[in-house]
């Protein structure tokens, strides 16, 4: 009784093999058919050799087990069963394919698990296909990499080993595009990137592809055994459907069918035309460079350019007389709603404070500013709480208000025009000039309550 792959990975003791789980199972239901015939089986990718010595036992009647490594450490491998080989060097070369050959002219069944780049794995289809017996089957393993970048796969990765597969199935049904195209013209993207070519007989020998995780196995047959054949209808009675009958024997193509072009739909020609209206673009802007440095170059630009010139400065005076404009305007605007004076030195107010500052210290330290009398006299200030000698500054001195016993300003502004219209405060002056320029004082005219009382 044959043991199952299953049963053979469990027990090996020798060298190393790495597969899924999954491929076991799958591999004993693909292969019972050859599993006691003479077959002959290359593998791409030997690394430590295990999966050699399982095929040696799986195969009890093989007549040839190759495989191929690039690795050059694998041509240290020797196996005690003459039926395996290794050859060293890569499978997608000229070279080391016409040496796998030279061991076994086709193989009953090709496994690919070398790369796994996308790349890899189209290229060694297109060169091992063909080298399949006419009833082969050709595994490729670990199509999970097809779906990943460093493997130059992706989901929606037109050149991934999957999506080349998935066109296969395609191609497989090539007798029914019906519109007079080749199956391999639907791999030319392939075929332009990564340089293979395929043989329309050999797609036609593509019998069935059976997608597994991660595995696709494709089983080949002969062009004859993979058309859809005749229509086969058999039997008498008609209870449901009737008419049918008279076409038992047809072929599919005796039927008309309606067949949209809808090549340039295909990803393949919207690349190719992304990439002519990429280039085309860059032609035209090369043209309009081209041309607009001859504008440039010309003497009617040369010519013309101060009116150009002349333009642009008096459009450029235009939008400036428009925002001086705005700007008086609004300005007397401002002047016009403004009920007090325009602040127009910001410098002003700090010269102010400063004034008084140095006013407050004059009249205090003058001996002719009474604080106390101040307050007395003027009750107003004294309810307002407000500063007596700045009061007296800024206010009571213009309106004739006494800074204290010893001083009147009404009379000294009487007698001195020219401090009134000045608008000096009249202590403040006779303090700063009106002193030195012998102008006299005279002693207030209010008797303060102190001097009442005294
Ligand atoms: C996953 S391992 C093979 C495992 C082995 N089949 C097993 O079942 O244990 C992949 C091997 O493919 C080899 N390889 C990669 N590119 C190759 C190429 N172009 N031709 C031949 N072998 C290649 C690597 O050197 C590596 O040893």
């Amino acid at each position: 009784m044959n043991k199952t792959l299953d049963q053979l990975y469990r027990e090996h003791k020798g060298r190393l093999s790495d597969k899924w789980s999954l491929y076991l199972t799958e591999y004993d239901r693909l292969f019972t058919v050859y599993r006691n015939q003479p077959v002959q089986l290359l593998e791409i990718g030997v690394q430590n050799g295990g999966s050699l010595e399982i095929w040696d036992q799986y195969f009890p009647n093989a007549r040839k087990i190759i495989g191929c490594d690039i690795n050059p450490s694998c041509a240290a491998l020797q196996y005690r069963s003459s039926r395996i080989a290794v050859v060293t060097g890569d499978a997608n070369s000229d070279e080391y394919q016409n040496e796998i050959l030279q061991y076994a002219p086709t193989f009953d069944i090709i496994i690919d698990d070398g790369s796994h780049d996308s790349s890899d794995i189209v290229r060694s289809f297109a060169r091992y296909f063909p080298c399949l017996s006419e009833t082969g089957i050709y595994v490729a393993e670990d199509l999970h990499c097809s779906y990943w970048d460093n493997f130059e796969g992706g989901l929606h990765q037109p050149l991934s080993a999957m999506s080349f597969f998935k066109r296969l199935t395609d191609i497989l049904n090539h007798e029914h595009w019906r519109n007079g195209r080749a199956g391999k013209e639907l791999l030319a993207g392939f075929c332009d990137e990564f340089g293979v070519d395929f043989d329309e007989l050999e797609l036609a020998r593509i019998h069935s592809i059976e997608f597994l995780n991660s595995l696709c196995v494709i089983k080949k047959g002969s062009p004859e055994n993979n058309a859809l054949g005749k229509r086969f209808i058999v039997g008498n009675e008609e209870l449901v459907s009737s008419g049918v009958k008279k076409y038992d024997g047809s072929s599919i193509h005796d039927f008309e069918v309606q067949i949209k072009d809808d090549k340039d739909l295909d990803v393949f020609a919207l690349i190719r035309r992304n990439r002519e209206l990429a280039q085309e673009k860059e032609r035209v802007v090369q043209a309009l460079n081209l041309e607009l440095s001859e504008i440039y170059a010309s003497r009617a630009w040369r010519v013309v350019q101060w009116l150009r010139r002349i333009r642009l400065m008096v459009s450029r005076m235009e939008r400036l007389a428009l925002t001086l404009k705005k700007k008086i305007s609004g300005l007397l605007q401002t002047l016009i709603n403004h009920d007090r004076p325009i602040q127009l030195n910001p410098y002003r107010k700090i010269k102010q404070k400063l004034d008084l500052k140095k006013n407050l210290l004059l009249i205090n330290s003058s001996g002719l500013f009474d604080k106390e009398w101040y307050l007395a006299n003027n009750s107003d200030v004294a309810l307002s709480k407000k500063d007596a000698a700045s009061h007296y500054l800024l206010h009571g001195g213009f309106e004739g208000r006494d800074p204290g016993s010893e001083f009147s300003s009404r009379q000294y502004l009487d007698n001195n025009q020219d401090v009134k219209e000045a608008h000096v405060n009249p202590l403040v002056h006779y303090l700063t000039k009106g002193m030195a320029e012998g102008r006299g004082k005279f002693p207030s005219q209010k008797i303060n309550d102190q001097s009442k009382r005294s």
